[in-house]
């Protein structure tokens, strides 16, 4: 099976601060990776190298075919192939939900607005908001506001998404919509790493949970490990001590 991103010994520091201190995991095609771990163990700053938010210090990362820490990286390219969505939804105000979504395929893709139109409404009806396309951000829920933010990654068509406590902002409910919209993403078979508090979440749907400790995977298998930790270190985090 071919890795749809790998990881090999990322460093990564700010300043003094080493921050990523030889990371390496891979995902395959299809799989869903959770990122779990203390509040500045790394888990944002691995995602963003991912998608070259942020440039690397040493080792490897190939994502979809892309050389991630090659100065000649296409980062056009790059992007057209990897999702990301956020804790905060980053919608524009002043567009209702058809047209945040229709905005990159017809910028960046060239599609014609019908096209456009068309893929806004298959991405919306996927994450059970079809009937909500001619509202304008402040007339949804946060859990909505979301939702819409993941269609308009969806409607790039990514082989790859990465998403960032995107649930972190939200009460259990809209956390519960979201998280279904990943569910089914995940059952669709689209590949994706996510950092999420929610254990449960990680549990259920990730193929590989990753947990990071102090810039390292400390400890890296499937959702039922953190049943049964192998580190004093996971065992602490998911509280139930060894
Ligand atoms: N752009 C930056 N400049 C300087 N330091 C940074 C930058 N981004 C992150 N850091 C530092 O890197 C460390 C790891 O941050 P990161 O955001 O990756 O942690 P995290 O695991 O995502 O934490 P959280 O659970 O709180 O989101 C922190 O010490 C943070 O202060
Ligand atoms: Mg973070």
């Amino acid at each position: 099976m071919s890795a749809v991103v790998k990881l090999s010994n990322v460093h990564k520091s700010f300043g003094t601060n080493k921050v990523l201190d030889g990371v390496s995991f891979e995902v395959g095609r299809g799989e869903v990776a959770a990122v779990i771990g203390q509040s500045g163990s790394g888990k944002s700053t691995a995602l963003r190298c991912i998608n070259a938010l942020e440039t690397i210090d040493g080792g490897t990362i190939d994502v979809c075919g892309h050389a991630v820490h090659d100065a000649k990286l296409d980062r056009r390219s790059l992007r057209r192939d990897v999702g990301i969505v956020f804790q905060s939804y980053n919608l524009f105000p002043h567009l209702t939900a058809e047209q945040n979504i229709m905005l990159a395929p017809t910028c960046v893709k060239n599609k014609s607005k019908a096209e456009a139109r068309d893929l806004a409404h298959d991405v919306l009806r996927r994450v059970g908001l079809a009937e909500k396309a001619d509202h304008f951000p402040e007339q949804l829920s946060g859990g909505q506001q979301q939702r819409v933010a993941i269609a308009r990654s969806l409607a790039m068509q990514p082989k790859l998404m990465l998403f960032d406590e995107v649930t972190s902002a939200l009460d259990p409910q809209l956390t519960g919509e979201v998280l279904k919209v990943m569910e089914d993403l995940a059952r669709g078979g689209m590949t994706m790493i996510l950092v999420t508090h929610e254990m449960a979440f990680a549990r259920k749907v990730a193929s590989q949970v990753v947990y990071m400790h102090k810039g390292k995977v400390w400890e890296t298998g499937p959702g039922a490990m953190l049943d049964k930790p192998n580190t004093a270190e996971l065992a602490d985090f998911v509280g139930s001590g060894l």
